[in-house]
């Protein structure tokens, strides 16, 4: 797999705090404003989305571990033997896990995760319970172009794992260009299997991402937080609302948060102004109805196997082979 990249070449990219800044006056100058999703995982922000994947009503989670369970046997079969695993975003790794007791010698298993703290975690306990698979974690935003490890295991073929339903987090064009990237990195005779949130009725959609405790509104206030805290910014938390909406005709819920007032917030010589009312939207989250993904993933050359899902049809995990 040497010098494979999952996007545009070159280099292994890392987050700088200039980027950052960048990229928060670049969301505050659009309209309707935004902050980028992708900052919502620092180590505060990480710890508190493991947090919402346990609440009672983000079902997301807790479907998708039960579906790999239950199907694991049939999973693997379909994986086949000494695979070069490639996980994107697998976070403490709880899904690989049992992904990866299920394979059959998996020769190399290839985390790719922004979190850096979870991405140390989860390699050491890897390397300590597959002392036999080769680890070669990689931290990076895999939005941005990564190029990666050249393992010394030889693997059969390439299997990208991208759970968590993270491609619903892409608007849908974006989410089809980024699938035909990993298109590339799967090559002949590679397999893509990924977590996919269905589309279901709105009132669960809407209770998944409002929790009663409020974990997911302190993770969407995160990211305000963390403006201030490394960009010595002066929001007033007290001051703003978390809410997710699910918009059907759209079928995404919209994470947005809310100005209560109408307010200046000032950082690095910069002064905006917010509107009582005023939104800021920080990630979209697409729900897909099954054949609907499937023709997406079809579009780039992915070719449908199947999906497992849970009696109730919330969530799928779909598999799909390269043949070319
Ligand atoms: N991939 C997750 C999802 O779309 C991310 C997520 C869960 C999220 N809850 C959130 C993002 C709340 C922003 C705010 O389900």
């Amino acid at each position: 797999m040497a010098g494979d990249s999952l996007t545009a070449p070159q280099q292994i990219s890392t987050l700088e705090s200039s980027d950052f800044l960048a990229d928060v006056i670049a969301g505050f100058s659009s309209s309707p404003r935004t902050l980028p999703s992708k900052y919502f995982y620092d180590e505060r922000g990480a710890g508190l989305f493991q947090k919402i994947c346990e609440l009672p009503e983000y079902y997301i989670t807790r479907t998708e571990i039960d579906i790999l369970d239950r199907n694991r046997t049939e999973i693997a079969s379909h994986l086949g033997p000494n695979i070069g695993l490639i996980g994107l975003g697998t976070g403490a790794g709880t899904k690989t896990r049992i992904l990866i007791e299920s394979l059959k010698n998996p020769a190399v298993y290839i985390p790719v995760d922004i979190s850096e703290k979870q991405l140390r975690e989860s390699t050491a306990l890897f390397q300590k319970i597959f002392p036999d698979m080769e680890v070669l974690p990689v931290c990076a935003d895999y939005l941005q172009p990564v190029v990666l490890p050249t393992p010394n295991h030889k693997a059969a073929r390439n299997i990208v794992y991208f759970p968590g339903s993270t491609i619903g987090n892409f608007e849908p064009d974006e989410a089809m260009e980024f699938l035909g990237r990993v298109a590339n990195v799967c090559r002949k005779n590679g397999g893509l299997l990924i977590g996919v949130d269905l589309k279901k009725d709105q009132r669960v959609l809407e209770a998944a991402y409002n929790d009663r405790a409020g974990v997911t509104a302190q993770f969407n206030l995160n990211l305000l937080e963390r403006v201030n805290r490394e960009l010595g910014a002066d929001f007033d938390l007290d001051q703003w609302r978390h809410r997710a909406i699910y918009n059907s005709s759209a079928g995404r819920v919209e994470m947005y948060l809310f100005s209560d007032i109408d307010q200046f917030v000032h950082f690095d010589e910069h002064k905006f102004h917010f509107r009582r009312g005023e939104k800021i939207t920080t990630e979209y989250s697409y729900k897909y109805a099954p054949e609907e993904f499937a023709t997406l993933a079809g579009k780039v050359g992915f070719e449908f196997v199947r999906m497992w899902t849970d009696d109730a049809r919330l969530f799928g995990v779909f598999y799909f082979v390269t043949t070319t």
